[in-house]
């Protein structure tokens, strides 16, 4: 209990003393929750939604040429191998730049000023960045001799973080840090992993995807 509350309660042994004590903590539990934990959890997702749509949608509409024309790398393995595709690509990066437009658009026509408001610039570094880590997390897996599709856990997981923010660092470090706050980086880190999995399992499901991770 706070001090200010037990000297309350100490000079003035009332119910009612009482009463008021508890519903000052519970207020003041509650600013507290708000600003440490709910907007800080809403701008990880609202940061991050142009980085996190480009796979799933690379998934559902990817396909056709592979980025690497199907060569290999000096190891006589794949450069990135069949699951990297042109259309996956544009298709994921255009979705991720679309849904970046609607937020930009929302973000003033709701007056969500409590969320970080995203630019033209963030999100195409966002969604770039997204599938940019995506296909550089691949180059490494197949050096280390990992089929397409193989499970390689952290980096499958963390390849759209990094890349996105690799992006923002050198082409907008400006936007990085003053929207991206140490709360929201760290909602960020616990719920990609999560997201991640949930919408494999579902695209899974759905036969989008041939693997649950
Ligand atoms: N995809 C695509 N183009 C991309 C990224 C993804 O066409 N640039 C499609 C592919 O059909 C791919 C699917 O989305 O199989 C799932 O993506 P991902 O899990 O990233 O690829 P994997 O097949 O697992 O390949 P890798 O082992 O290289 O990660
Ligand atoms: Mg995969």
């Amino acid at each position: 209990m706070s001090t200010r509350c037990r000297l309350f309660i100490d000079s003035r042994l009332s119910n009612l003393n009482v009463s008021v004590c508890s519903l000052l903590q519970v207020s003041e539990c509650y600013i507290i929750s708000f600003e440490f934990l709910i907007i800080p959890l809403f701008s990880a997702v609202w940061i991050m939604l142009p980085a996190y749509l480009p796979n799933p949608v690379a998934a559902l509409l990817g396909g056709g040429t592979p980025v690497d024309l199907g060569r290999n790398y000096t190891d006589g393995r794949r450069i990135f191998g069949d699951g990297k595709t042109f259309r996956g690509l544009v298709a994921g990066i255009l979705a991720g730049i679309g849904i970046g437009l609607v937020q930009i658009w929302a973000w003033s026509a709701y007056n969500l000023v409590f969320l970080p408001g995203q630019t033209l610039l963030s999100v195409v570094l966002l969604a770039v960045g997204a599938l940019l880590g995506d296909l550089v997390k691949s180059f490494f897996k197949r050096r280390f001799k990992k089929e397409r599709g193989s499970k390689w856990p952290v980096a499958d997981q963390y390849d759209l973080v990094a890349g996105a923010f690799v992006l923002l660092l050198i082409a907008d470090p400006g936007w990085l840090f003053s929207r991206v706050t140490v709360p929201a980086f760290i909602f960020i880190l616990i719920l990609t992993p999560i997201l991640h999995r949930a919408v494999n399992i579902i695209g899974y499901r759905v036969n989008v995807k041939e693997v649950p991770w």
